[in-house]
Order: structure tokens, then sequence, then C-alpha cells
């Protein structure tokens, strides 16, 4: 593969997308951007400036500084850096999760990352994952792959992982953001969440992350 070939991996969330792009990332010895961390982290800062009022965002207040909101991955270990501060264990917490789909929403808020993302290939390949990669960000990947998995499956997965880092959260709560933020992802009027229409799919629900990884050596090494 030529290293600067650009890997798009969209889905529903919790599929595994960010675990198989760090890996392909590994592989290739290309750069790992996790788009979804971005939509976090600006949501982070918007809970912290308290610019929430009843879960309702203020986008009047939100406008006036997000140019000002510098976010960046560090270079070896791809956490994520709000405004100079490490953000990347804050941004999994479940209010970060619960309030996200209303930042993801702000066609605002979209543009800002969207310039951010595109500039972070303009001579590099790269491996991103998110919802509207390989559809509005790099249409023209080279490579685009789009996962899904039974809700139940994800929420499971994303449960375990949850209390890997110690936090305290009920499944159904785990799988009620999990269905809420997908309803949000696909209805969106702005880059809903949808396959590409030249983007391979795989369904994650009953196979491993090394199934997975090969299945996508396979089918990038066989183009
Ligand atoms: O990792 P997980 O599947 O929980 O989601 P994520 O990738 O961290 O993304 C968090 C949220 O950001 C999603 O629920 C989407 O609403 C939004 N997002 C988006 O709108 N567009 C992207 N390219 C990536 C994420």
């Amino acid at each position: 593969m030529d290293p600067r070939s650009v890997i798009a991996i969209d889905g529903y969330a919790s599929t595994g997308k960010s675990t198989l792009a760090k890996m392909l990332s590994k592989h290739y010895q290309i750069p790992f951007v996790d788009s979804g961390a971005l939509y976090r982290g600006i949501t982070l800062f918007a809970l912290e400036r308290s610019f929430f009022k009843n879960d309702e965002i203020d986008e009047y207040a939100l406008s006036k500084v997000l140019e000002s909101i510098s976010l960046k991955f560090g270079f070896e270990t791809g956490e994520l850096y709000l405004n100079g501060e490490n953000i990347s264990k804050k941004i999994r917490l479940p209010n970060v999760s619960d309030h996200v789909s209303t930042i993801a929403d702000l066609t605002i808020v979209r543009a800002f990352l969207l310039n951010q993302l595109r500039h972070m290939a303009s001579e590099n390949g790269l491996v991103m994952d998110g919802r509207d990669i390989g559809t509005v960000v790099f249409p023209n990947a080279d490579y685009k792959f789009f996962f899904i998995a039974r809700p139940e499956i994800r929420a499971l997965r994303r449960h375990e992982e949850l209390k890997a880092e110690g936090q305290k959260i009920n499944f159904d709560k785990v799988l009620n953001n999990l269905i809420h933020r997908d309803q949000s992802d696909v209805n969106r009027k702005i880059a809903p969440l949808r396959k590409a229409e030249d983007a391979f799919e795989i369904d994650t629900s009953d196979v491993s992350k090394d199934q997975v990884f090969a299945l996508l050596l396979e089918k990038i090494d066989s183009k």
C-alpha cells in the first residue's frame, strides 16, 4: 500500500472502528486520527464552560469562541490535547457521551472540524475513523470501510471497556446512549451517517478483532 493512501472507516457507535484503525496505523506505519475524539473534545469544552443549559446548547456563546479552541493529537501517543491539557480520559466520560450528539449536529462545529480533518491529510496518508469520513471528509479516500454490529454486542463491548477503565455505569445506560447516538447520526441533516457507495461493509458482531484485521488487510493489499 502507498503510504500516502487515505483509509476511511465509518460506522455505528462502538463497532470497533478505532481499535481496527489503530491496528492498521501500526501495520502500515501511517498516522491514525479518531475524528469522534474531536467532537468529544468540543463537547467537553462546552460542558466545562457551562454552554449547556438544561441540555440545550448556547450555540451563540460557542460560536464566539470556537476558533480559539485548539485540539491537537500527541505525535507518538495519539492522546488528545485541548488548549494544552491532555483530555484523552475525560472525553470518554458518560456526560460527554450524553451531550456529544447535540454538538455533532451543529453546522458551525462540523465546518470547523471538517477543515481541520482535511488538513491532516494534506501530504501524508492516514487512517481516519468516524461517521462521514468516506462520504464527506474524504470522498476520494483510497480505501473505504463501513462497520456495523448488533446493538447488544456493541453495548456489551463498550460496557466492558468502561468497566476496565474503572467507570461505574449500568449496561442499559450504555445501550440507550448508543441507540440514541445512532439515531441522531443517521437522521442528521448535514453529513448523516451512511455507507458510501464504494465502501466495503463489515459486520463485526460475531468476529474477533484479529479476524476483522485480516479481512481489512486482504481487501487493502489486493486492491
Ligand atoms: O467511539 P464511539 O463509537 O463511541 O463514538 P466516537 O467515534 O467517539 O464519536 C462520538 C460522536 O461524535 C458520535 O456519536 C457522532 O455523533 C459524532 N461524530 C460525528 O458526527 N462525525 C464524525 N466524523 C465522528 C463522530
